[in-house]
């Protein structure tokens, strides 16, 4: 199950992978708390997608204990996910974010590192806990800012990196292979 609440471009990069078999693994539902472009792709591939209102929480709520998805991917979903979720579903959670955190962590993550004038960013996959962007890191790319670059231009490159790299990690975390031990999440074996 995956979650937006923006332009959707992770779920429709993690829908193509599947589609190509990269992703060994079916995206059942996207899950959206507001209108946004996400619905539109969601649409496009055939993919059915459930809008949560005003009572977002219980929705959610109700829709994991229905659906018992075998991972919830937030991809752009723009919400703190509740406590009680999270520890219900502790593990199960996993969110990708557009730097290299713990630095910049929250909204408009590119921007505050593009003005802030960061010779290295990235990307970080991680689960998601009790707090805002402060899960046990899962994974991190980085690629270093060439002072070239527009703000667009490494919007452009973080969301190719997110493209190439969600699906992969995905599928990681669903084989299994892997462990934590206190905060470090140890990979035992990468697939993808
Ligand atoms: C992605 O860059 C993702 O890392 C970011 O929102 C964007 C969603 O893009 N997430 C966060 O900032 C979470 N704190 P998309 O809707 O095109 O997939």
């Amino acid at each position: 199950m995956i979650m937006a609440s923006g332009n959707g471009s992770n779920f429709e990069a993690i829908v193509k992978a599947s589609r190509e078999g990269i992703l060994k693994a079916n995206v059942r539902n996207l899950i959206v708390d507001r209108s946004c472009y996400a619905e539109e792709r969601a649409r496009r591939l055939g993919i059915p997608c459930i809008k949560l209102g005003r009572k977002w929480v219980e929705e959610l709520e109700q829709v994991l204990d229905e659906l018992r998805p075998s991972l919830v991917v937030l991809a752009g979903f723009m919400r703190i996910i509740p406590e009680r979720i999270v520890r219900k579903w502790r593990w199960k959670i996993i969110n990708i974010h557009p730097s290299l955190l713990p630095a910049f962590p929250g909204m408009h993550a590119i921007e505050k590192a593009y003005k802030h004038g960061v010779k290295v960013t990235g990307i970080t996959v991680h689960f998601v806990d009790e707090g805002v962007d402060t899960g046990p890191i899962i994974l991190q790319k980085a690629i270093e800012v060439d002072p070239r670059w527009t703000l667009d231009d490494l919007e452009g490159k973080i969301h190719e990196i997110e493209h190439a790299w969600y699906p992969r990690i995905i599928q990681t975390i669903l084989n299994g292979r892997w462990y934590v031990e206190g905060r470090r999440v140890v990979i035992e074996e990468y697939t993808g």
